[in-house]
C-alpha cells in the first residue's frame, strides 16, 4: 500500500521507536517529535498536508478542554503559517483551574491558537458554522480527533511502520479507541500487510455500541479512499472493561499502571487515554511479550490531573 503519492505535511520525527518495555513491545507514538508528540501528529500530516494542497489558511477543529488533538493541531498550525479556531467544548465535568488553564489548554494557547470554550456540540457547531461563513473555501475543518477518512491514513503509515519494525507476528496491537481514526487505520494497516494480529480497541470516549458505530463508518470511508476491502471484523476486538466511570474521568487501574510505569520505566501514560489502554492489556506473560502496545501519548494532561496523581 503506497501513501507517497497523498499531499503531506512534514511535521514528526519518523519512524517511531518500537521498545520491549515492561514484558511487552511498546510503539512510541508518544515520541513522534512534534507539538509534544502522540498519536495526531500523523493523522495531522495527512490532514494539514491536504489542507495545505488546497490553499486554505485558516482551520478550525474541536475537542475537550484538555484535547491532545487539539493541542497538536494548534503546534502544526503554528508550524506550517495557518492560523487555528481551537474551539474547546466543556465535556468533562470539571472548571478548576487545573483543568481549564494547565496542560493542553495552556499549550494550545501557547501555540497562538484562538481557543473558544463553548458549553456543548451544538454550540460548537454553530461556532463552525459562523466561521464558515466568514472564511468560506479558505476555512479546513479538521474533525474531532481528526478522524476522517483522511486522517485515519496516518495510522495505516503507523502500522506499516511498525510491521517493517517487527521480526514475528504480534498477537494483539492494543490501542486505545475514542474517535477510533487510530485504531481504523492500524487495522487496516495491518490488514495490509498481510499479519493475522488483532487490533484491540479499548473504548475510553464513548460505549462500546457507540465506538463500534464509528468504527464502522471510518473502516468502510477509509477503505473506500484506498480503493482495498474492508477488513473482516475479526481483525478488531472493542474492549470497554476500562471505561470507568466516563470520559476524562481517571480509574483505580489507569492511574496504578501510570504510577507503576512512571516508577519502574520512566514513562508516563495519561489517565483519559493511553492509561486506561494499557490496564486492558494481558497479564499471561507469554501472550504479553508478543504484544504491542500503541503510546499515543497524551502526556500534557498529567498536568490537568495533577490532584487525582498525587
Ligand atoms: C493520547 C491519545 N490517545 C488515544 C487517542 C484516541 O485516538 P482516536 O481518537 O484516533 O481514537 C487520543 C485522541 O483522542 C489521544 O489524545
Amino acid at each position: 500500500m503506497d501513501l507517497s503519492d497523498r499531499p503531506r505535511a512534514a511535521l514528526g520525527v519518523w519512524p517511531t521507536p518500537l521498545q520491549f518495555v515492561d514484558g511487552l513491545w511498546m510503539k512510541r507514538e508518544d515520541l513522534s517529535g512534534f507539538g509534544f508528540g502522540g498519536n495526531k501528529v500523523r493523522k495531522l500530516e495527512f490532514l494539514l498536508g491536504a489542507a495545505v494542497a488546497r490553499g486554505q489558511q485558516h482551520v478550525v477543529t474541536f475537542g475537550a478542554l484538555q484535547s491532545n488533538h487539539v493541542r497538536a493541531t494548534a503546534a502544526a498550525c503554528a508550524r506550517l503559517g495557518l492560523h487555528l479556531d481551537a474551539i474547546a467544548v466543556q465535556a468533562v465535568p470539571r472548571s478548576d483551574a487545573d483543568y481549564t488553564g494547565s496542560g493542553n489548554a495552556l499549550l494550545t494557547e501557547l501555540f497562538g491558537a484562538t481557543r473558544h470554550v463553548v458549553p456543548d456540540d451544538d454550540a460548537a457547531g454553530a461556532l463552525a458554522l459562523e466561521l464558515l461563513a466568514e472564511h468560506g473555501d479558505d476555512l479546513a475543518i479538521i474533525m474531532p480527533g481528526g478522524s476522517d477518512r483522511i486522517g485515519a491514513l496516518g495510522h495505516v503509515d503507523s502500522a506499516l511502520e511498525l510491521y517493517s519494525q517487527l521480526e514475528f507476528e504480534p498477537y494483539e496491537v492494543v490501542v486505545a479507541a475514542s474517535t477510533c481514526g487510530t485504531m481504523a487505520g492500524l487495522v487496516i494497516g495491518l490488514a495490509a500487510a498481510e499479519v493475522d494480529t488483532v487490533v484491540r480497541g479499548v473504548c475510553v470516549y464513548h460505549s462500546r455500541e457507540e465506538t463500534e458505530a464509528t468504527l464502522r463508518a471510518l473502516l468502510a470511508e477509509t477503505a473506500d479512499e484506498l480503493g482495498v476491502a474492508v477488513p473482516d471484523d475479526d481483525r478488531w476486538i472493542l474492549d470497554d472493561s476500562q471505561f470507568g466511570p466516563g470520559y476524562g474521568i481517571p480509574t483505580e487501574a489507569g492511574l496504578a499502571e501510570i504510577h507503576r510505569l512512571a516508577t519502574t520505566a520512566g514513562i508516563t501514560l495519561d489517565p483519559v487515554y493511553s492509561a486506561k489502554a494499557y490496564a486492558a492489556i494481558d497479564r499471561d506473560p507469554d501472550r504479553r511479550r508478543r504484544t504491542v502496545f500503541m503510546h499515543t501519548g497524551g502526556g500534557p494532561s498529567l498536568f490537568a490531573y495533577r490532584s487525582a496523581l498525587a
